[in-house]
């Protein structure tokens, strides 16, 4: 190999988690909450609390939604690069509901003075679509909500990007298929972007979305389940309940690492919890079969195996980035260590559409719909997985209270998908943009430069 990475022992974690994110990883827990703080608090100049709130902060005067489109008004977007599901997405797809806008679209969440330099994404997109070119694109994986998250981040980052497939022209596609977001050709900004050498603007995607509900496919855990547990005589994992999943060994060599101008990820950002029912894992759930009862473990017995299958999918995505001796290609020609990022699961609100307002605390669930009074759990799993210095390339970016108070944000037909536009998913952007360039690019020996040639040369500061 022509370079080497930094050696671990010069990488610690710590540094990922100052600034701005404090106020956001407010994890309702107090076990995470105090996890937080220690770690937090072994860098001593942060002063963390729970701050952080949703603010009234409209972009219009215009006082009501007349037609569909308005809510890009109201959301402040330009237009949204992708056409799937287009005004579901935007939540103004139901005549009925139309009463939420503007309000629900005119929020903010506030930081609070936490003293830190977090470009805004709303009035930053050409130096988002600028460090996608320059430092490495997104790989997202995850199950509907995260594709809901892919939607927003096409408005937000238009007209500077386009979006396939093109669902107008193809509706048939299904949730299967791969969508991507590539720099717009006619942008202004393609003048003044620095290209990696070998990246083609047709070819190479900025971001790429994979519907992947578990992270591993269910051959897989099925196998694994076998390897770690006892499994009685006609014990089947799944039920026939739909899913879409696929294996780490396919969309980490296909995908994650493939070469310009296929590819150039610099981050695979990965979500799951949702898909963790017992109704699909029905071998954790008790049945009856042929006159013969079985007793399930239940949904803690799920977040049990949950923690065994996120430890191998840990271990296999740290070791395959560790093998990966390539590296994102960056503006200049250097290269980077390619990361990983875990977003927490996001949990559904009950009742959701009687809400009209953001609260202010998270309210407890009533029902226990689905398992959604346990998603907490499922994050907690992940959260203290990748706490440690184990997985030095994979990092827990705690985002998800802001969404947890915004009841009145979802999409028209259900209580789980938030609405592009109301300040959730295109939070989550502006956070995990925030993260990956500014708190893990920066750290020096981990951000290594490497290569001969321009190696000295910092052009895409
Ligand atoms: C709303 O109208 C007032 C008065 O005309 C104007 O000063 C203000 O800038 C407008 N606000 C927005 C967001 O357009
Ligand atoms: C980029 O890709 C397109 C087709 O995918 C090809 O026609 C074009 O020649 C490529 N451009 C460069 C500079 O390689
Ligand atoms: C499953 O069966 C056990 C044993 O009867 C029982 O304790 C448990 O509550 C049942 N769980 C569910 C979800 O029905
Ligand atoms: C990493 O490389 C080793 C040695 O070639 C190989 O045995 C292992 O399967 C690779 N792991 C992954 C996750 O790619």
């Amino acid at each position: 190999m022509l370079f080497s990475w930094a050696p671990h022992a010069l990488y610690t974690k710590l540094p990922l988690l100052v600034l701005c994110l404090i106020s956001l990883l407010l994890v309702s827990r107090t076990s995470s909450s105090s996890l937080f703080s220690l770690r937090i608090s072994s860098l001593g100049s942060f002063s963390f609390g729970k701050t952080g709130k949703w603010t009234y902060s409209p972009r219009t005067n215009k006082t009501a939604l007349v037609n569909s489109e308005d809510a890009l008004i109201f959301a402040g977007f330009e237009g949204c690069a992708s056409s799937r599901e287009f005004y579901w997405h935007l939540a103004s797809d139901k005549q009925g509901q139309w009463d939420r806008f503007p309000v629900v679209d005119s929020w903010k969440w506030d930081l609070e003075n936490t003293g830190c330099d977090l470009r805004d994404l709303e009035t930053h997109k050409e130096e988002m679509v600028r460090d996608l070119v320059e430092k490495g694109g997104w790989l997202i994986l995850g199950d509907s909500i995260t594709e809901g998250h892919f939607f927003s981040i096409s408005c937000s980052l238009y007209p500077h990007v386009i979006a396939t497939p093109d669902y107008l022209e193809n509706p048939f596609f299904d949730r299967a298929w791969p969508q991507n977001i590539y720099l717009n050709p006619n942008s202004f900004l393609v003048q003044s972007l620095k290209f990696p050498p070998g990246f083609n603007i047709t070819q190479t995607p900025l971001i790429t979305f994979r519907r992947i509900d578990l992270l591993l496919s269910t051959e897989e855990l099925a196998q694994f389940h076998k390897t770690r547990h006892s499994e009685e005589d006609g014990f089947v994992l799944f039920s026939e309940e739909a899913v879409w999943s696929l294996s780490p060994s396919y969309y980490l060599p296909e995908i994650f690492f493939s070469p310009l101008p296929q590819g150039n990820y610099a981050h695979l950002i990965a979500s799951t919890a949702g898909h963790w029912t017992t109704t699909l894992f029905s071998g954790f759930a008790n049945d009856t079969k042929d006159g013969i009862e079985r007793y399930g473990e239940g949904i803690d017995g799920l977040i049990g195996f949950f923690g065994e299958a996120t430890e191998m999918w840990a271990n296999t995505v740290q070791e395959a980035i560790e093998n990966d001796s390539e590296g994102v290609v960056l503006a200049g020609g250097r290269r980077a260590r390619r990361q990983a990022i875990v977003r927490p699961y996001l949990t559904g609100h009950e009742d959701c559409h009687d809400y009209r307002q953001p609260w202010t605390n998270i309210e407890p669930f009533k029902w226990d719909w689905y398992n959604w009074g346990s998603i907490w759990k499922f994050n907690q799993v992940f959260e203290t997985l990748l706490s440690g210095s184990r997985y030095a390339d994979i990092h827990y970016v705690a985002i998800e209270r802001p969404a947890r108070l915004r009841p009145d944000a979802h999409a028209t037909s259900d209580c789980l998908h938030i609405m592009a536009g109301a300040g959730v998913l295109e939070g989550w952007t502006n956070y995990i943009w925030h993260f990956v360039t500014r708190e893990i690019s920066g750290s020096k020996p981990f951000w290594l430069a490497i290569g001969g040639k321009g190696a000295n040369e910092d052009s895409n500061k």
